[in-house]
């Protein structure tokens, strides 16, 4: 009895371990532009530099290769929660994700904007 309950431990362990493993090896794939890509920000935005290209092309999206200078990070945070406007206007869709992807997609975006 001692042994069978030493297995099922043994075996719960190994479940554990696996599934930790799968659960870091999936956060270390998400990246800005796979959240962005996730986040269907690609029906309206296209990003150029980095080969990516609008569902839906219209002048009125802009192509996000290079933000509009002047502003840094935390801005563009809250524009994309609506919590602050561009041109005297709201961003059209709020970010519906977590606010680490928020950082990680913004962080990015400012990075290939100076590229
Ligand atoms: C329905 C279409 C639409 C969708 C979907 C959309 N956007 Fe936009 N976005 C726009 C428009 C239009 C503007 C420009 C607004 C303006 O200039 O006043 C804009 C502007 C922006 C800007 C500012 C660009 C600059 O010039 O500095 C960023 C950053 C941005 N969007 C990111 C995103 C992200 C990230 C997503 C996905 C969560 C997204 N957008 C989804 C239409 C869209």
């Amino acid at each position: 009895m001692k042994t069978f309950k030493t297995s099922i431990a043994f075996i719960i362990a190994i479940g554990l371990i696996g599934v930790t493993l799968v659960q870091f090896a999936y956060s270390q794939e998400k990246t800005g532009k796979t959240i962005f890509e996730d986040a269907k920000c690609t029906a309206c935005h296209g990003v150029a530099s980095q080969g990516i290209e609008a569902k839906k092309k219209s002048d009125k999206n802009p192509d996000l290769s290079k933000l509009t200078e002047g502003h840094d990070a935390d801005f563009f945070i809250k524009y994309l929660k609506k919590e602050e406007t561009l041109n005297s206007k709201k961003h059209p869709v709020a970010f519906k994700g977590s606010d680490e992807d928020l950082k990680t997609m913004v962080d990015w975006f400012i990075q290939i904007s100076k590229e």
